[in-house]
């Protein structure tokens, strides 16, 4: 039987990980052991090191994860592996409406809204119509698309970050009409900084990393037929496009937001005041 010396450590580490029951779990596993083997070897860490990021770890799921809030996600996120993730699994062809990460913030079970509704009843911001069409690779229409919307609001917070909130804040489902046609009433997005009172804040702080995002509304578009869209929009223009700190921006996700004096809305109605209009359209991909 072979002891462990250094050199034969990683080969004996994967021989025990290929015992794995499940052939997904054997492939992951010993790939695992591979890479970080690797990594280490790479690094070469200290013994005090290596306890400091086992620290590290334990602090970000003992002190910022609960029901709420997933520290672990904002990790994935600013290493680029959601990302990279999300970009590995999007098939699609070209020419549909690409995904993004989905996100820490996103809640299910948001309210039904009709068409033009305002999501953003109450709420402190610049009145915005985002509307467009949602079509299929060759332009036809897709009737009664759902799509599911959410934003942050002029602070930058999404209601799942306020405790107090009980009540849905800033997010609801659309659906197109017959025409393919959908339009939200909310108020128009602004940037905002990733949370950086935890430990990811920690590492960011010990970097140049900007760490904000810029202005975004998240969109999930799902038709019968298509394959599901888990996307943005951002807004044109807007700071940090070219830092996002969890590379979610992609060209075709940046639209031009048009602001008004006041006038007719998309939706028909006489707004008083100003009031941006925002045309994302949206392509799905049969399936
Ligand atoms: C967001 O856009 O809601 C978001 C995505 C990833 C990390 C933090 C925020
Ligand atoms: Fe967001």
């Amino acid at each position: 039987m072979a002891f462990v010396n250094k050199d034969n450590l990683t080969q004996l580490a994967k021989a025990r990980w290929e015992t794995s029951h499940s052939p997904r779990m054997r492939e992951v596993m010993t790939k695992l052991v591979e890479h970080a083997h690797a990594f280490v070897r790479d690094v070469n860490p200290t013994e005090a090191e290596w306890l400091a990021a086992c620290e590290f770890l334990a602090r970000t799921g003992r002190e910022f994860c609960d029901d709420r809030r997933n520290e672990f996600i904002l990790l994935s996120d600013v290493l680029g592996i959601s990302t990279l993730v999300v970009q590995l699994n999007d098939k699609k062809a070209d020419g549909t409406t690409p995904n993004t990460v989905l996100g820490p913030f996103y809640q299910p079970g948001s309210p039904e809204m009709a068409d033009g509704q305002n999501m953003a009843e109450g709420i402190e911001g610049e009145t915005c119509y985002v509307h467009g069409n949602v079509t299929d690779l060759n332009g036809t229409p897709v009737p009664n698309a759902r799509l599911d919307v959410w934003q942050a609001d002029d602070e930058g917070m999404y209601e799942v970050q306020l405790p107090e909130i009980t009540d849905p804040r800033l997010r609801a489902v659309f659906h197109t009409g017959s025409d393919g046609k959908y339009c939200v009433q909310t108020i128009s997005p602004l940037g905002y900084t990733i949370p950086m009172d935890g430990t990811v804040g920690d590492l960011i702080r010990g970097t140049e990393i900007s760490h904000f995002r810029p202005a975004h509304i998240h969109f999930i578009v799902e038709a019968p037929g298509y394959k599901r869209v888990v996307t943005h929009l951002f807004r044109k223009d807007a700071p940090y496009l070219d830092s996002d700190v969890v590379f979610g921006v992609k060209d075709d996700l940046i639209v031009p937001f048009n602001v008004h004096d006041g006038g007719e809305s998309p939706t028909g109605d006489k707004v008083n005041g100003p009031f941006a209009t925002v045309q994302f359209d949206i392509r799905l991909e049969a399936v």
